[in-house]
């Protein structure tokens, strides 16, 4: 029996009639049983193909060695690419300089030794229509005329309404630009030792910019962050004092059905040196208080914030709890144990514990 077909036997004998019967519509097979019916000697299916493939590039022109040669001068400005070495060095700067940038996460302060107060601010949201106003006035004013009161804020200020959301700007008669002197008039009012953003606050951030930042540095607030903030509070003259090690976050990762402080107070098991963790977020509140097993008495704390009347809240089945908007925190310095940290939710009575508190010091 003959040989089949090689590609370049079908090209050289058929190439004109099988780009002939191709245009005539004739399939590969067909193209083939052709060419074995003419020539009585094999024809695969598979060489037609490749013949096909090949006569295509010379149509299209790939195969250019036939073609009129046409000179081209290409003509570049000289231009040199920056070294590698000198690109890693610029990477490797720039890298620390990020990694030193999370220091801002991490503040130490030294307070007098003696007894003192944070007041911990739920989410304010202090531009919604159902921030309950007055009670975080009274709030305020309290923190402002209690000796030893400091302020600290657990995120969302503001709500930004942003993207199709902003279309709950509709239901509230406060405009965006009030929202930011409301805002102001509360940095402004307390000495706020240390304030996080919430996932609201970080609606309003653009490209390297980050408004609550901004406002955070003309106003009273010592220590910002968009994110987390850990405060280690050490004692003036009294080095040897415990420090109080205390997470400030807008929300701790894990849910429980059965307590809304389950993410601080997973946090507080884990992270073995906190004695205090603050949160919102969720608009409950409630605390957790006992011994770890790294031996220290940690507070899981999640205030509930300002927010009334939520129709996101009822619409999603969350029941509104009234109390827990914010929550006073006493440390006693001089103290050890369960009795060095105390956590009011009655605001006022926890005001008038810690100037009693100060007063027998
Ligand atoms: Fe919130």
């Amino acid at each position: 029996m003959a040989a089949t077909w090689s590609t370049d036997e079908l090209l050289a004998g058929f190439g004109a009639e099988i780009i002939k019967w191709q245009v005539e519509g004739f399939g590969r097979r067909k193209i083939a049983a052709l060419i074995q019916q003419m020539t009585d000697r094999p024809c695969s299916e598979h060489a037609v193909r490749r013949a096909l493939v090949r006569l295509a590039s010379q149509i299209q022109g790939s195969d250019a060695s036939d073609r009129p040669k046409v000179k081209i001068i290409k003509e570049e400005d000289p231009f040199e690419e920056e070294p590698i070495e000198s690109l890693i060095e610029r990477r490797v700067e720039a890298s620390k300089r990020k990694i030193a940038k999370a220091k801002k996460h991490h503040i130490r302060v030294e307070l007098p030794y003696e007894p003192m107060g944070i007041m911990v601010f739920g989410d304010p949201h202090v531009d919604n229509e159902g921030c309950d106003w007055d009670a975080l006035r009274r709030h305020v004013t309290l923190a402002a005329e209690t000796d030893g009161v400091l302020a600290a804020c657990v995120g969302d200020i503001q709500d930004n309404w942003i993207g199709r959301l902003a279309r709950i700007y509709a239901d509230s008669s406060v405009t965006a630009a009030n929202g930011w002197r409301l805002s102001e008039w509360m940095f402004q009012q307390l000495d706020w030792i240390a304030v996080v953003g919430g996932n609201h606050d970080a609606w309003a951030n653009g490209p390297g910019v980050d408004p609550m930042a901004w406002l955070s540095e003309r106003t009273r607030v010592m220590c910002y962050a968009p994110d987390e903030i850990r405060v280690q509070i050490g004692w003036e003259d009294s080095r040897e004092a415990e420090p109080v090690n205390w997470i400030l976050r807008h929300d701790f990762g894990g849910r429980s059905w059965y307590h809304p402080t389950h993410g601080p107070h997973k946090e507080a098991m884990l992270d073995g040196r906190c004695h205090l963790l603050t949160a919102g977020h969720i608009h409950q509140w409630g605390q957790l208080t006992t011994e770890q097993r790294h031996g220290r008495v940690a507070h899981a704390i999640r205030v509930r914030g300002y927010k009334r009347n939520d129709t996101y809240a009822r619409a999603k089945g969350f029941f509104e709890q009234n109390f827990g908007e914010s929550a006073l925190v006493v440390i006693d310095p001089r103290r050890e144990g369960p009795g060095r940290i105390s956590v009011h939710w009655d605001l006022k009575r926890g005001c008038e514990f810690l100037t009693f508190l100060r007063q027998a010091a």
